[in-house]
């Protein structure tokens, strides 16, 4: 089983961002927690930052390449402030139809309105947030039960 790890714009910049709103750990730390988890649990993980809409994009599209193309079997996805607004990248996740999990380090319900509104949380199975990077772990759990239909 292959899962897509998806971060979004200002990402890479974890660690040093608002360490008070998304925890002191860098990408690379989460990432590096993200494949041992994964591997505990007998899964690959392909993990990508972009910060451009159109590199998130095409990533998702890579992923969901149908039958014998196909790279991946479910997505993990952080987009970030795209969360908000991106209708391209719910696009996106509705067209390829492989079962993903939206995850936000910070409890973004408990942030400014216009955080409050997710437009890709309906095409997603299920949203995880305000758990900092352990949420990602929950996330990889969460996609392969999705994925053994459990
Ligand atoms: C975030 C929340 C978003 O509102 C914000 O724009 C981010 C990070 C999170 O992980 O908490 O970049 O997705």
């Amino acid at each position: 089983m292959k899962i897509l790890v998806l971060h979004g714009p200002n990402l890479n910049l974890l660690g040093a961002r608002d360490p008070e709103v998304y925890g002191n750990l860098t990408l690379k730390e989460i990432d590096s927690r993200i494949r041992a988890h994964a591997k505990k649990r007998g899964a690959a993980v392909v993990i990508h930052q972009s910060n451009a809409e159109g590199g998130i994009i095409d990533a998702i599209h890579r992923a969901g390449r149908k039958g014998s193309a196909k790279t991946c079997d479910a997505i993990v996805i952080n987009p970030g402030a795209y969360t908000h607004y991106s209708i391209a990248i719910r696009d996106a996740i509705q067209a390829v139809g492989l079962p993903t999990v939206e995850v936000h380090l910070s409890n973004i319900y408990a942030r400014e309105d216009f955080r409050h509104r997710s437009v890709v949380a309906p095409v997603c199975r299920g949203q995880i947030v305000g758990l900092g990077h352990t949420g990602y772990l929950f996330a990889i759990d969460a996609a392969i039960s999705l994925v053994k239909g459990e």
